[in-house]
């Protein structure tokens, strides 16, 4: 195990499981909400780089469904000097109006850049918009928002790395998801 890791919460072998169910969960969704119309318009699988592209890279190949991969990169710097402004640092290549978008975020911590990014992508006009986060870390929840699919939920407020998550773009390659010794945390 890394030294700068605490604790392990979540395994490699628990994390392939959940990323399974959730690959079938979400293609059996968007079966029924689509039908034959999935061969034609697949949902848009948005990542957001770069936490989330371990998971996505994992997830889309759970889905036995037809989906198009996008990437947004967004910076949570200013948020709380801004509200109500994201800084988008890369944006979509493609249109989204009249599409299915499933956002895949890494982790909801404030939900602050989630909420954002759903008011951006919603003004431009797509058929759906669902969201689907690895984790969702609840104790410092700052505004509603709705997760369609949830990997794994934190009820303790630790600062997790691993399988994509970083701290300080280190530690995104452990395959584990852990939590961070304080003395790594360099304030
Ligand atoms: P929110 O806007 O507060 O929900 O923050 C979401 C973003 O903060 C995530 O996409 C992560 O980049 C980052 N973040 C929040 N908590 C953690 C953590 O425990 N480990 C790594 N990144 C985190």
């Amino acid at each position: 195990m890394h030294t700068d890791i605490e604790r392990i919460l979540f395994t490699e072998s628990q994390i392939a499981q959940r990323v399974r169910e959730l690959g079938e969960q979400i293609s059996r969704d968007y079966e029924r909400l689509l039908g034959d119309r999935i061969f034609h318009e697949p949902p848009i699988a948005v990542g957001l780089l770069r936490g989330a592209v371990i998971f996505l890279a994992d997830l889309a190949r759970a889905m036995r469904i037809p989906i198009e991969l996008a990437f947004m990169a967004i910076s949570s710097y200013g948020l709380s000097s801004s509200p109500g402004e994201v800084r988008v640092v890369k944006d979509l290549e493609i249109s989204v109006a009249g599409r299915h978008i499933l956002i895949v975020e890494d982790i909801v911590d404030t939900g602050q850049t989630l909420a954002h990014l759903q008011e951006l992508l919603n003004a431009r006009h797509p058929a759906s918009v669902k969201v689907c986060a690895l984790l969702n870390k609840t104790p410092r929840r700052a505004r509603t928002v709705k997760l369609d699919y949830v990997g794994f939920t934190l009820t303790e407020d630790a600062f997790v790395v691993g399988y994509g998550l970083d701290y300080a773009e280190r530690y995104r390659n452990l395959p584990y998801i852990a939590a961070l010794k304080k003395s790594a945390i360099t304030t």
